[in-house]
């Protein structure tokens, strides 16, 4: 049988670190559960010493989760592996579903310049944190921080000293995305070959994607250099220029496995509602030339390549777009639904409700959408669950109406209606267009004072101006950077709901301090 390759997510870790990308506990679960349909092997949860907020998150995919192995991340030092083990301790209640992911910087200047800490310090360190952790946890990994520019000798002692610890799992990151492919390839050989215990370890790779070349380098290390696990996260999503994308190492693997001989246990259908999930929650849109998640992945507009693929589709096609999870824009649903119809769509997309008033209050926005589009599709669903997943406590600010009025000419007005909390604003502007008088009417009552960085729309279902407009918001305040999302069939609507939005995680428990003094 053919050896496996891990798949170990990291979307909601490494992929949450990129600026306006972080996400509430309930939107973290959400993808959790959506990772777990995925059959991912790991799913990286968070990082649980840094904020309550991150325990929180790791804690409750922990409880929810057992299809998957859950992790934290943890520094090498007592407190952070002690934090990342308590917020594991529902899957660590459950046998081995958990796994403390400890890392320390190795390269000379990470360990000077940030660490102050000298080589025999930082050996020491890294060997007392798998000490510790193991003593929490049987599933223990380690990454050397920057380990692609650490000195290979140094690497090696360091390597060979948390594997006698009982680390199960060596990750080798290219912390800057520094990597080539035929270099990296080799870099892991030759780690593996020089450290005498080697063999006790699981080797992993963890590229960024500084030079476009995560995919490829990870790929390299897999096949030349013989890892057995691969960190990424869906969408490429990371910081900077992101992280190796799940969606292309697994499909690499998967259509070329002639080349690779691995198995993965990817279920491959899961790959692009995971996309538009990803992608809906952090409002980070995925370009239409994309590699397996983007909109023209699989489109064939030259006549020529149409023609083969319509005469024999392996002409053009090396996947079938069906195996990873894209579906003809379906008309699923219409205005005479009902609940019962509502809910088995639902279950047909893999999305779970925790309770009764959730399935009815999404089937509430249902009704009001269908009132207002005739054909619904399994990308409103989704989107309109996305709204729902929104706890009442998170959405503080509600839009409860908007009328704007513009004409040729004229500078168009808006009159906004919002609750903020139990209270209720009436607010009007005007502005250079009906987008910019809405979002001046809502700031005049909240003056917020944040700064706009990033307003973005786009449709929902392709092919048709009935669509619903998807708007993405991204504000910045106080050094906090957060993308609100927000969709109706009118993108003025739909612009206000995603400037509410992203508001409401400004406002949002963690962030009270930034947002002192608003209704
Ligand atoms: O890029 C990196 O070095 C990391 C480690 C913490 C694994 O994300
Ligand atoms: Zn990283």
């Amino acid at each position: 049988m053919a050896d496996k390759l891990i798949i170990f997510d990291t979307t909601l870790r490494d992929g949450e670190q990129s600026p306006g990308a972080s996400m509430t506990k309930d939107e973290k679960l959400r993808i959790a559960r959506q990772l777990e349909r995925l059959r991912v092997d790991v799913i990286e949860a968070g990082f649980a010493a840094s904020s309550n907020g991150d325990f929180e998150a790791v804690k409750s995919i922990a409880d929810h989760v057992s299809e998957s192995i859950v992790c934290s991340l943890a520094r090498a030092n007592d407190r952070d592996i002690g934090r990342a083990a308590e917020a594991l301790a529902g899957a660590l209640a459950r046998g081995s579903g958990a796994r403390i992911h400890t890392f320390i910087a190795t390269s000379e200047l990470h360990m000077a310049a940030k660490l102050r800490m000298t080589r025999e310090q930082v050996l020491e360190q890294a060997r007392l944190a798998v000490r510790f952790a193991r003593n929490l946890c049987s599933d223990v990994e380690f990454s050397p921080e920057d380990g692609y520019r650490s000195d290979p000798d140094f690497l090696c002692q360091v390597l060979e000293a948390v594997i006698d610890e009982g680390a199960g799992t060596i990750n080798i990151p290219d912390t800057v995305g520094y990597a080539v492919p035929e270099l990296f390839g080799d870099f892991i050989r030759r780690l593996r070959e020089r450290v005498p215990n080697s063999e006790r370890a699981i080797w992993s790779v963890h590229c960024h994607n500084d030079l476009g070349m995560a995919v490829a380098n990870s790929l390299a290390g897999v096949k030349v250099g013989g890892a057995r696990q691969v960190e990424c996260t869906i969408n490429g999503l990371g910081e900077r220029a992101g992280n190796c994308s799940l969606e292309e190492v697994v499909m690499a693997v998967r259509t070329r496995r002639d080349h690779y001989g691995l198995e993965v246990g990817i279920d491959t259908t899961q790959i692009v509602p995971a996309s538009r999930m990803v992608s809906q929650t952090t409002g980070f849109v995925v370009q239409p030339n994309k590699a397996v998640v983007g909109a023209n992945a699989f489109a064939h507009a030259s006549g020529i390549h149409q023609d083969g693929v319509l005469k024999a589709r392996d002409t053009y096609e090396i996947m079938r777009a069906e195996d990873v999870g894209w579906s003809a824009n379906k008309i699923v649903l219409g205005k005479l639904s009902g609940r019962n119809a509502f809910r088995q769509r639902l279950h047909e997309l893999g999305i779970e409700m925790d309770s009764e008033a959730e399935v009815n209050a999404a089937f509430a926005r249902f009704k009001d959408l269908a009132d207002r589009k005739s054909e619904i599709f399994d990308e409103d669903i989704i989107a309109l669950v996305g709204d729902e997943s929104v706890t009442a406590e998170q959405e503080h600010y509600r839009l409860l109406s908007l009328a704007q009025h513009s004409e040729t000419g004229e500078r168009p007005h808006a009159k906004v209606a919002f609750a903020a909390g139990s209270a209720e604003f009436h607010a009007e502007s005007d502005g250079n267009g009906p987008v910019d008088a809405s979002l001046k009417a809502i700031e005049s009552k909240v003056r917020s004072g944040a700064e706009l960085m990033l307003y973005s729309v786009n449709a929902i279902t392709s092919g048709s101006t009935e669509s619903q407009g998807e708007v993405t918001v991204r504000l910045q305040l106080g050094g906090r950077v957060v993308n609100g999302v927000g969709a109706d069939p009118d993108i003025v609507v739909a612009s206000a709901k995603a400037y509410l939005s992203a508001l409401n995680k400004l406002h949002s428990a963690t962030d009270r301090v930034a947002a002192q003094g608003w209704p």
